[in-house]
């Protein structure tokens, strides 16, 4: 079975935030099991360098009229995954991440864009014959690739089937209609059964409604976003649809989360010698110029800082605890007024509050293997993957019941493995920090909560089967 998977981002090549870890993970997983996956993602700048030579090379024009888009077939350097590049350089070679220029600003013609790299995945799908390869199945995620769905409905003829993976239905990938030319789609996708969406157009809509089956990363979302609550406008698209959705969770790749075998790590540990985890937690305390303190609860948080994380709620729930001499140690970027926050909080515990604004992958796994606890007071969660990077480093994650969380994280019971609160307040926020530190004070208690945690199997490979089942129900 050939699968062309396509994201607009792929771990260890590019990263904002969780997609990338799953389209990293999961094509590798699929291949394991004899599957023919092939990657595809746009050539941002400086990503040729970090690939194998290139292997060919075909121009397919200028349908945009943006530059010639070239398509170069490569594999990955270490797993050897074939990926295909999507080139064009005055689309792709930018500075600054992916979607947003250096202000942190959505870069102004990104329709074009994605629907320029979404327009090569359905030419590749349909015609085959141009690689030499002719996929069994599209599998499109989120909102850059689902203009693929739409030129694939457009074009009228047979096409193999789409599946529509939903990472996070805020980000919807909509425009407005006065631009619809510039994706060069038929009027006759506009209506309300297509892209149109509250009077503008949407990309993620049309994966939605061209797919052949919807997935989502948990189970528990799946069922949220056919809500108004979490439906965030698609929920009437979706409950229509819901004949073709289901949910999936997401798994990790223990071969980069690992802290018996992680690279970036201060000293290694597992199961069977957990007391070494707190040489990490000492090593973190000094890489942050706070006192070392093994009985001091430390507290950890590895996000992207926006709305959907419910980090405002944090610094009110924690003071409490910080003030009994707790710590708190933050790695994260995204909104300038939550980053503010915290770093006000800083300044009034400075030996208890280390605050590092950015992106690092190397100190996200140290911070995960150093702090007791992982905070994530999500106001929604498609599937969350900290958490389950938590649970395999011995650190509690304490989540509210939403989405991927809620099928993860458990308080109590024979899986209990953290600390779940209900609503997005202060007040249940902090009412589970303080019963994590009354299983802190515990010891037996803490460890037996590290214990189930750490012994839970959150592996692609436990997951791969209700791919390969999907993709087959769609081809049989
Ligand atoms: P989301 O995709 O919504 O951001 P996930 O929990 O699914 O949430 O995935 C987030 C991924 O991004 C994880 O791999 C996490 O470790 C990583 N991450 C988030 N913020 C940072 C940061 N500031 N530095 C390094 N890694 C980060
Ligand atoms: C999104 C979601 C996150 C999920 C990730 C990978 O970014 O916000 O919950 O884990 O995608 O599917």
């Amino acid at each position: 079975m050939k699968v062309l998977f396509a994201a607009s981002e792929i771990h260890p090549l590019i990263k904002t935030g969780g997609l990338a870890d799953v389209a990293g993970a999961l094509p590798i997983a699929l291949r394991k099991k004899d599957i023919d996956v092939k990657l595809i993602m746009p050539a941002y700048r400086g990503i040729l360098e970090k690939m194998a030579p290139v292997k060919s090379s075909i121009n397919l024009g200028n349908p945009f009229g943006t530059g010639d888009l070239i398509l170069l077939e490569t594999h990955l350097p270490e797993s050897h995954t074939p990926i295909y590049l999507v080139q064009c350089q005055s689309l792709f070679e930018r500075e600054a991440g992916p979607y947003l220029d250096q202000y942190s600003h959505d870069f102004g013609d990104n329709d074009v864009r994605f629907a320029a790299f979404s327009w090569v995945c359905a030419m590749i799908t349909q015609h085959g014959r141009l690689i030499g390869w002719q996929p069994d199945i599209l599998h499109l995620n989120d909102w850059q690739t689902g203009f693929a769905a739409a030129y694939l409905a457009a074009w009228r003829l047979d096409h193999p089937p789409i599946v529509t993976t939903v990472h996070n239905l805020r980000y919807n990938g909509s425009f407005p209609v006065e631009q619809f030319d510039a994706v060069r789609l038929p009027h006759d996708l506009l209506s309300i059964h297509g892209m149109e969406f509250y009077g503008r157009y949407s990309s993620l809509k049309a994966g939605l409604v061209y797919a052949n089956a919807i997935t989502t990363v948990s189970p528990t979302y799946a069922k949220e976003i056919l809500t108004p609550e979490y439906g965030d406008g698609l929920d009437g698209t979706l409950r229509a649809a819901s004949y073709k959705l289901s949910g999936i969770l997401n798994g990790v790749d223990y071969n980069e989360w690992s802290p018996s075998i992680d690279p970036f790590i201060h000293t290694h540990y597992d199961l069977h010698s957990l007391d070494l985890k707190l040489q990490n937690k000492l090593a973190l305390q000094r890489e942050n110029n706070l006192p070392e303190n093994a009985q001091a609860p430390v507290f950890g948080v590895v996000s992207r800082l926006t709305e959907q994380k419910g980090l405002d709620l944090i610094p009110a729930a924690i003071e409490p605890a910080l003030k009994r001499g707790a710590m708190l140690i933050l790695l994260g970027s995204g909104d300038k007024s939550l980053e503010q926050q915290y770093l006000a909080l800083q300044e009034r515990y400075p030996d208890q509050v280390a605050i590092r604004i950015g992106y690092d992958e190397a100190y996200s796994h140290r911070l995960q293997a150093g702090v007791d606890t992982l905070l994530i007071p999500s106001r929604f969660e498609p599937c969350g993957l900290t958490q389950l990077y938590a649970l395999k480093y011995g650190t509690l994650p304490i989540v509210r019941h939403t989405g991927g969380l809620a099928d993860t994280v458990f308080e109590g019971g024979e899986n209990a493995n953290g600390f779940v609160f209900q609503h997005a307040s202060v007040e249940d926020l902090q009412g589970a920090i303080e019963r994590s530190l009354e299983a802190f004070s515990n010891a037996t208690t803490w460890r037996t909560l590290q214990i189930q945690a750490m012994s839970q199997d959150h592996s692609w490979e436990r997951v791969t089967e209700q791919w390969i089942q999907l993709y087959q129900s769609l081809l049989a």
